[in-house]
């Protein structure tokens, strides 16, 4: 009777099994203190076709699968020095993969169950049985293989739903730059339209987001906050051009046209569901926290915190901007400005924020923009071309 090794070509990283000799018989390893004993095994299950190796301690048993690669190991409970149970644990730590059959003089079950629990795959008491050895064997390797089988298919497993892990994060990044693309189409479309404030989009973009940051606003809120703040007069491309772009004053019928750009903004942004959030911003970035705002006029507390940071960006951009009837003021007197505001007309979290951020700062990021092809801080700190929407690699 032939036992077969279980069906594997190498060793199993670091088990140090081997799974099968060149005639694909399983290798074994008799570890026994008595001489007849092992000799006896050897007789019997060399007759039986299967190879062998012997060690007379748990000591050289350990140095015989170091050296020579076996699939099962039989060894006897009572031996001096390194006990059987003892050789189990060390043989379970270091070969997992190796067939286990424990040799016992005590017909008692207790110690048999003992061994399995400690990883043993079956019993054999003593005087032992050629038929009753080859067959717990053979038991024993067909469990290897079959635990081998499915450890195999747990880490191909592993591997596929890593690779379609990390295929679906490429698809999602894909069509998340494809969203920021277009958002960023649009936000330039929204400038072009009006060129007295031209770049106004991309600048309150940016100051936006660095008071965002100052006052420690979610990850999630701050990516919010700059597609509302990108986005915020998309309303205008509705306005007439002989309302928009008028040089004159313009008349109370006009300025309720003009007015209601939040409210169209709104309308055409809030069906599209990735821009839910910032919608609410676009309504609201006319409100006032006194509540002299429009189109609701509604006071601090009822006008999310994306707008209320807006606010503030607003103001220091259109008074720190060129307009027709006057040269750009400086970012100290737009700090003044703010400050005067602060409680009133601007949320004083937000204002605190803002004039906690140095001046300096202010004039860099404006300095960025105004530079052809220089870049934009990002929500992470670094810089790039892009409007921030603060979603690829933040
Ligand atoms: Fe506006």
């Amino acid at each position: 009777m032939k036992i077969e090794a279980p069906g594997e070509t190498k060793k199993d990283g670091g088990t140090g099994a081997a799974h099968w000799t060149p005639s694909g018989v399983a290798r074994v390893l008799i570890v026994d203190d008595e001489l007849s004993t092992r000799k006896l095994l050897m007789t019997m299950l060399g007759e039986a076709g299967v190879p062998c190796k012997v060690a007379a301690c748990a000591e050289e048993g350990l140095m015989a699968l170091e050296t020579e690669p076996v699939d099962a190991v039989l060894c006897d409970l009572q031996m001096p020095g390194i006990s059987g149970m003892a050789f189990l644990a060390e043989v379970r730590q270091r070969y997992r993969h190796l067939a286990f059959l424990m040799m016992t003089g005590v017909d008692d079950i207790r110690v048999g169950i003992e061994a399995m629990k400690k990883g043993a795959d079956d019993y054999l008491v003593k005087p032992l049985q050629i038929e009753i050895v080859l067959a717990s064997l053979e038991r024993a390797l067909e469990k290897k293989r079959l635990e081998r089988e499915v450890e195999n298919y747990r880490q191909h497993l592993e591997e596929m739903v890593k690779e379609r892990t990390g295929q679906l994060e490429t698809a999602l990044w894909k069509v998340e730059r494809g969203y920021e693309d277009t958002l960023e189409a649009l936000g330039a479309a929204i400038d072009l339209r009006d060129s007295k404030t031209s770049g106004h989009s991309r600048r309150v973009t940016l100051y936006s987001t660095r008071i965002a940051k100052e006052m420690g606003v979610a990850e999630h809120e701050l990516k919010t906050i700059a597609m509302g703040a990108w986005l915020h007069d998309i309303g205008k491309l509705a306005i007439p051009d002989a309302i928009l772009l008028k040089p004159g004053a313009l008349t109370e019928e006009e300025w309720i046209i003009m007015r209601s750009h939040a409210q169209l903004g709104f309308d055409l942004v809030k069906r599209i569901a990735f821009l839910a959030d910032a919608a609410e911003i676009i309504l609201t970035h006319h409100e006032r926290c006194d509540g002299g705002g429009y189109p609701r006029g509604l006071r601090t507390a009822d006008i999310p915190i994306g707008a209320r940071i807006f606010a503030v960006a607003d103001t220091v951009d259109a008074m720190t901007s060129d307009r027709p009837y006057r040269s750009a003021l400086s970012f100290e007197e737009a700090h003044d400005e703010i400050r005067r505001g602060s409680g009133s007309h601007y949320d004083s979290r937000v204002t605190d924020a803002f004039l906690g951020i140095a001046i300096e700062s202010w004039k860099e990021i404006r300095r960025s923009i105004d530079i052809p092809w220089s870049g934009f801080e990002r929500v992470d700190g670094s810089y790039e071309r892009s409007p921030n929407f603060g979603s690829r690699g933040n």
